[in-house]
């Protein structure tokens, strides 16, 4: 028979200990930005780790996660942690697992491997073990064991080696969490994360209240997460599923009462505060189409012109941007005088605002020529980046 695992759902802010251990996954760089979020949702007793930050709580508290954070990639639920120095133990400590609470023979199933040790020392090998543990252990107790699906499994499950030690957690998002729903897949050239873009902002100290500006807005990204974040509108509320909802867990109450509160907390912006420009005229079509989709099209404006006509309006208090960097010596090259005009657009025409710049070249960065304040690394996919910090006096 099917079990149900019903944890009890507590009010936000309890003393009792949390129910749950998470992981959510990020970018590296992201992880201070990713912590501040985590703050600010009430999670308990957040520790910052390499790639992602480990967090208490409760039901509640994974669907807002899963709801509301802006920079992590997937949240994992923490199941199990034992012994894993060979293989024997890592099959042993998988079997010990009562996995009939998290999904029945019918379900199908995925295993992923980071890490390993001496004994462990391949990520196919350890998720191979651990998946045996766990049909081995279903053929024992119901004579049925659930089938591998890697594609798209009812449960994914993580298995993490450090050193002795193995952790099992169960994947809550599925999809991963960049993938708001608001950008078709082919999105203009080289469109950045969501969840990166999301972090230049939150970097760049935008909250909403002022103008933003991106010149060279490629698929509208940055500009569609500062819409976003503008109206307090939860990224997952787009409408996009969540794997939880088909975890053995899962409390459709709880979770329409979280729904219900996000809907509530949108807020209303007067006028137009976020400006897009992008001198092609296919993005200028794939930006408007995102913004479209993310219901954000009150609040940003798209239009086709070469950042060198910027016209910023008084009182306008952020340029977030990505100029394109190219890969290749011969593009980079070409690219020299674009980054020099845009040092001078920012200088001559953006007095008094903040600037943010992402690059993947650290040759054209140098081109700009202003004095940055601060700069952070940040990865694009397996770009290398820079997040170049301007104060414009
Ligand atoms: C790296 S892409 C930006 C990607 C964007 N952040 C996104 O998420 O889709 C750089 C963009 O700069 C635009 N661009 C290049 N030269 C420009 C110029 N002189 N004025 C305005 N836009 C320009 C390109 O058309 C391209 O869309």
């Amino acid at each position: 028979m099917k079990k149900t695992v019903r944890p009890s759902v507590r009010k936000r802010g309890g003393s009792r200990p949390a129910d749950f251990r998470f992981f959510a996954t990020t970018a590296p760089g992201l992880e201070d930005v990713l912590l501040s979020e985590l703050r600010r949702l009430g999670a308990t007793d957040p520790e910052k780790a390499v790639r992602g930050v480990s967090f208490g709580g409760d039901l509640g508290m994974l669907y807002r996660a899963n709801l509301w954070l802006r920079t992590a990639t997937r949240v994992l639920v923490k199941i199990a942690e034992f012994d894993a120095r060979d293989r024997d133990r890592l099959y042993r400590g998988s079997m010990a697992v009562a996995w009939e609470e998290h999904l029945t023979a019918d379900m199908t199933l995925a295993v992923d491997a980071v890490g390993g040790n001496p004994e462990i020392r391949h990520t196919q090998f350890a998720s191979q073990v651990v998946k045996d543990g766990i049909v081995d252990r279903f053929r024992d107790k119901v004579g049925r064991r659930p089938s591998v699906n890697p594609k798209q499994p009812d449960l994914q499950i993580n298995a993490r080696i450090n050193g002795d030690r193995c952790i099992l957690s169960w994947d809550s998002s599925g999809q991963r969490l960049h993938r708001r729903g608001y950008r078709p897949s082919f999105g203009g050239p080289a469109p950045l994360q969501e969840t990166l873009a999301a972090g230049i902002l939150l970097m760049s100290g935008y909250d909403g209240s002022d103008e933003l500006i991106d010149p060279m807005c490629g698929s509208g990204t940055i500009l569609v997460e500062a819409a976003m974040m503008a109206k307090n509108l939860a990224p997952g509320l787009l409408g996009r599923e969540f794997a939880f909802m088909s975890h053995l867990s899962f409390n459709r109450r709880l979770w329409s009462n979280e729904l219900e509160d996000a809907r509530r907390a949108v807020r209303e912006v007067d006028g137009c505060t976020i400006r897009g420009s992008d001198v092609s005229e296919d993005s200028v079509r794939a930006a408007r189409t995102a913004v479209l989709g993310a219901g954000v099209d009150d609040i940003v404006a798209v239009r086709r012109a070469d950042f060198r006509a910027l016209a910023v309006s008084e009182g306008a208090g952020h340029v977030v941007t990505n100029p394109p960097y190219g890969e290749r010596l011969g593009e980079i090259n070409r690219l020299a005088d674009l980054y020099s005009d845009l040092g001078d657009t920012l200088k001559q025409r953006c007095r008094g605002m903040t600037a943010h710049v992402l690059t993947g070249s650290k040759f054209l960065a140098g081109k700009i020529g202003l004095k940055t304040r601060k700069r952070d690394i940040l990865w694009n996919g397996p770009l290398e980046c820079r997040l170049l910090h301007f104060d414009l006096f």
